[in-house]
């Protein structure tokens, strides 16, 4: 079972690798993020609850996303494994997940510690472009697309995420540092945490991380 958790602030590149990881170890991608924004744009109640807390920067109640990952790991997919990107981040997230995959009889492999500085962090999401087709991710100056504002991949616009703005940025990196930096000692008892230094090229991150999860 090669279950990973990918930790790391906004902007350290969860997205961006957990797409890598899931295409080479086929294993499903959980954004809790990308399904929290999913259901804002469909309207369900669940988004309309959580929209308020994503536009200011802030957490979405622990209740509400133990409850989306907790049917998802359930799904035929995840029996091989998966990849949370963004899930837990708060300390109550974190013994839920516990009890889950004990429920579930799954386990957690590798946390993987992504880090990177805190300006840059700034600079890679207000440049930060997204597929609204296939969810690639794209930035405006480290990873341009081939075609200006249109997906490599599919060809479909690129948009800026609706919390991708300076105050928000601000607002995300300070509940990062709040609610969800705890999480490193958390795992570190647990002896399954390993630290990727994320910064510089993306295929040699991912190369680092490939190597640490084969
Ligand atoms: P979420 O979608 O998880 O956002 P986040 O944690 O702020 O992280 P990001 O997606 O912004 O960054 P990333 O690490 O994925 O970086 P990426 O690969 O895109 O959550 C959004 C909101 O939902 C939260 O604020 C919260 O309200 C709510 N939420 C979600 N989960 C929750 C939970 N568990 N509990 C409560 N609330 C929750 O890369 C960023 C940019 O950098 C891209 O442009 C990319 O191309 C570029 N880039 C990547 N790698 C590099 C590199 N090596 N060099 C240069 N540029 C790079
Ligand atoms: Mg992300
Ligand atoms: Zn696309």
């Amino acid at each position: 079972m090669l279950g990973i958790i990918l930790l790391g602030p906004p902007g350290a590149g969860k997205g961006t690798q957990a797409k890598k990881i899931a295409v080479e170890f086929s294993i499903p991608q959980i954004s809790t993020g990308d399904m929290l924004r999913e259901a804002v744009k469909n309207g369900t109640e669940m988004g309309k609850k959580a929209k308020a807390f994503m536009d200011a920067g802030g957490l979405v109640p622990d209740e509400v996303v133990i409850g989306i990952v907790k049917d998802r790991l359930q799904a035929a997919d995840c029996a091989k494994g998966f990849i949370l990107d963004g899930f837990p981040r708060t300390i109550p997230q974190a013994e839920a997940l516990d009890r889950v995959t004990k429920d579930l009889k799954k386990e957690v492999r590798t946390v993987l510690s992504l880090e990177v500085d805190e300006k840059e962090l700034m600079e890679r999401l207000c440049g930060r472009r997204t597929c609204t087709g296939c969810g690639a991710m794209y930035h405006v100056t480290f990873n341009r697309p081939k075609a200006d504002g249109k997906c490599d991949k599919c060809g479909t616009s690129l948009i800026q995420r609706d919390d991708d703005k300076e105050d928000t940025i601000k607002a995300r990196l300070v509940n990062y540092k709040k609610m969800t930096e705890p999480l490193l000692q958390y795992y570190k008892g647990t002896g399954k945490i390993r630290t990727v230094m994320a910064t510089g090229d993306i295929g040699a991150i991912y190369a680092n991380i490939a190597k640490l999860l084969r």
